[in-house]
């Protein structure tokens, strides 16, 4: 499995690493990792790594299973779950995942829980002495135009009143670019 995952996350990965990790996120607030809980077993893991600066309203997604629990459908649902999460309790405009060019079962794990492909990228990656690309960058804009809208026409507004401020002050009478 490491072979998928960045190089962040440990490999060997041992006792030590996990007690690591989980200390980690004792203080995070909010929550953007969580465990995959299957009848009261840890199985797995899925997160959100929120963007910064100029990308802040935009999270990658990732998540790992256990091989014993594969192929029934737990990634799906756990994807969904977040997303949803994500959508109502964190101020997200975009969730995007960026599975590398051979990983079948997490591209259609996203496929399945609804996100659009967007493209690849070649050659993005080096991992264990090789080239690759992500293969199938896909994106949950959920609510998309909606929001842009709404934000736009505010942006808008708060520009016309700067700018008839601007004019106010200034001798200029044509606005300018
Ligand atoms: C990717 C991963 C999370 C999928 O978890 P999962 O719970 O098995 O996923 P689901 O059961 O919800 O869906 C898997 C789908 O992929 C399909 N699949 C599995 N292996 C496949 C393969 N080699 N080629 C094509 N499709 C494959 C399954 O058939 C299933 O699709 P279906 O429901 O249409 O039959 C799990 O394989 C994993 O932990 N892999 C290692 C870590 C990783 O890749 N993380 C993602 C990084 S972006």
């Amino acid at each position: 499995m490491w072979r998928i995952l960045r190089d962040s996350f440990p490999h060997p990965y041992g006792i030590t690493d996990a007690n690591r990790w989980i200390d980690s996120l004792a203080s995070e607030n909010p929550r953007y990792n969580f465990a995959i809980d299957v009848e009261g077993a840890i199985v797995g893991g899925i997160g959100l790594k929120p963007g910064q600066d100029i990308e802040r309203y935009s999270a990658e997604l990732g998540y790992w299973l256990g091989r014993a629990y594969w192929n029934r459908g737990i990634a799906t649902a756990a994807v969904r779950l977040l997303c949803d999460y994500a959508f109502e309790r964190l101020d997200l405009q975009r969730i995007f995942a960026v599975p590398i060019s051979w990983n079948a079962a997490s591209s259609r794990v996203l496929n399945k829980a609804g996100f659009h492909p967007e493209g690849t990228l070649g050659n993005a990656c080096f991992k264990d002495g090789c080239f690759f690309g992500h293969g199938d960058v896909r994106s949950d804009s959920r609510g998309f135009g909606g929001i842009v809208r709404r934000q736009r026409r505010a942006f808008m507004g708060a520009h016309a009143r700067l700018e008839g401020r601007a004019r106010r002050r200034s001798s200029l009478t044509q606005p300018v670019d």
